[in-house]
């Protein structure tokens, strides 16, 4: 089976609103392409970003919300509230979210079932720390966390959502997945889904590769069978090198 590629930007806490709006007037210029695109870029940007992208296939998506539909937690913001602004998705339990926030797969599991209830689309995080790989517990995790994540889901609802695959020490560090040991890990959650949502859609899902992915290493990433897009933070802010990620994802 042939999946659409998907690449999506994740802005994580860059961009006032004036600086979002003059990045997505740039990516419209820079982004011709078949195939599906998504920016990230934080809350207080989200709504002026979707006037910006009016007329364009490029797709909204936040960065995180809560599980519940509103109620007394401040400072949070939930899927329906994300949904009403015009997001298409939303990226949950990112490495940044488990680390420095405290983030759990139980809690990345609710959230994830407030999402698909609100009709977005999740893209699912997942990776090992560098003392997890070195310890050789890399699989032992990454299963571990889409266990978790996809827990108590049935399979078509599985299948409406996207995981990225972003090992941590290769987040903002420069240092990439060779293609081997990325496609390796794909490879193994592609199995992992088939044994927990059946083969179809094992096949459908798209699995995005995350950590320091540039527009130098984009195209041998994602021409592995397994890699199906990219989540892209960096590279993201500027849209040349955006625009060149995405080229080279054809
Ligand atoms: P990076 O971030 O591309 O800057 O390594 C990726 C991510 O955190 O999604």
């Amino acid at each position: 089976m042939t999946r659409r590629k998907f690449v999506c930007g994740n802005w994580k806490m860059h961009k006032t609103v004036a600086e979002a709006v003059e990045l997505v007037r740039e990516l419209r210029q820079r982004l011709n392409t078949q195939i599906q695109v998504g920016i990230a870029p934080p809350f207080t940007a989200l709504a002026p970003v979707k006037a910006a992208l009016q007329g364009s296939p490029i797709q909204l998506f936040a960065q995180n919300c809560h599980h519940e539909k509103q109620g007394a937690f401040t400072g949070e913001v939930s899927a329906p509230m994300l949904k009403e602004l015009g997001c298409d998705g939303v990226i949950l339990g990112h490495s940044e979210r488990r680390q420095l926030f405290g983030e759990t797969d139980e809690g990345v599991n609710k959230k994830l079932k407030a999402a698909l209830e609100a009709q977005l689309h999740p893209i699912v995080c997942v990776g090992e720390t560098l003392a997890e790989r070195e310890a050789s517990r890399t699989w032992e995790v990454v299963s571990r966390q889409i266990r978790g994540a996809f827990n108590g889901l049935a399979a078509d609802a599985v299948g409406r959502c996207t995981i990225a695959y972003e090992p941590v020490w290769a987040i903002g560090t420069g240092k990439t997945a060779t293609t081997g040991q990325a496609q390796e890990v794909h490879g193994q959650i592609r199995g992992l889904l088939r044994e927990i949502a059946g083969p179809a859609v094992a096949d459908a899902v798209r699995i995005q590769y995350g950590g320091s992915v540039k527009p130098e290493n984009a195209a041998e990433l994602l021409s592995q069978p397994d890699i199906d897009g990219a989540l892209v933070g960096g590279a993201s802010l500027k849209a040349d090198d955006f625009a060149r990620i995405v080229a080279g994802a054809k």
